[in-house]
């Protein structure tokens, strides 16, 4: 009993002709729960007769409403402030701590007007990097369902919008005692 017959994860096997216990995937097998066949849900991807494109829009099964943007929000400000920080500015910790040791190494600023990579980015683009990083960014498929990195893509959108805001934005019965900077100081 305390030795039972049996063989392990990567231990040698005569029985096959390559000598391993492991068996490889089937070729033209999908696992069972890994089909992941929808491509704008997984991959950020829209097929059009004129060709494959980003999707600007989000999948169809998401229902985009406040409880979304509140999801996003808490995903992002746990896996995406500590280097694009709290207003996606690019300055979060890490980037801050680097700075204090003379160094420079600045996340992308998800909000900036004057730079507006990550503002003109389609929403497939920005689940893909999400999901598998940029340069020096990691990507984050493994930590983050794909449902929640789409909260998060809702939620960088919802930060370029009140990071950007104009006057305008707010509701006229909320606007006395408002105070309006010149250009965002942070
Ligand atoms: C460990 C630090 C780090 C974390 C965490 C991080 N990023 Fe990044 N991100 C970077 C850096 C650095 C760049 C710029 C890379 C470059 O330009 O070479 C970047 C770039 C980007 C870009 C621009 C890509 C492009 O094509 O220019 C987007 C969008 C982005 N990040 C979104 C996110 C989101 C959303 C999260 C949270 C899920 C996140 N990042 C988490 C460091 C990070």
């Amino acid at each position: 009993m305390d030795f039972q017959p049996k063989y392990k994860s990567d231990q040698p096997m005569d029985l096959f002709g390559d000598g391993r216990a492991n068996r490889g995937e089937i070729t033209g097998t999908v696992a069972r729960g890994s089909l992941n066949a929808d491509e704008t849900f997984y991959k950020g991807i829209e097929h059009a007769p004129e060709g494959d494109h980003w999707t600007t829009g989000f999948p169809r099964q998401l229902e985009i409403n406040d409880a979304l943007v509140r999801r996003g929000r808490n995903r992002f400000e746990i896996y995406c402030t500590p280097c694009h920080g709290y207003d996606g500015r690019g300055m979060g910790a890490v980037p801050t701590r680097v700075a204090t040791t003379g160094g420079a190494w600045q996340a992308r600023n998800l909000v900036d007007v004057s730079n507006p990579v990550a503002i003109n980015m389609p929403n497939g683009q920005l689940f893909n990097t999400i999901s598998n990083g940029y340069n020096t960014m990691m990507g984050y498929a493994a930590q983050i369902p794909p449902a929640d990195r789409w909260a998060i893509v809702l939620y960088v959108r919802a930060l370029q919008r009140s990071q950007n805001a104009a006057l305008d934005d707010i509701p006229p019965d909320h606007r006395s005692g408002m105070q309006m900077p010149e250009a965002p100081t942070r």
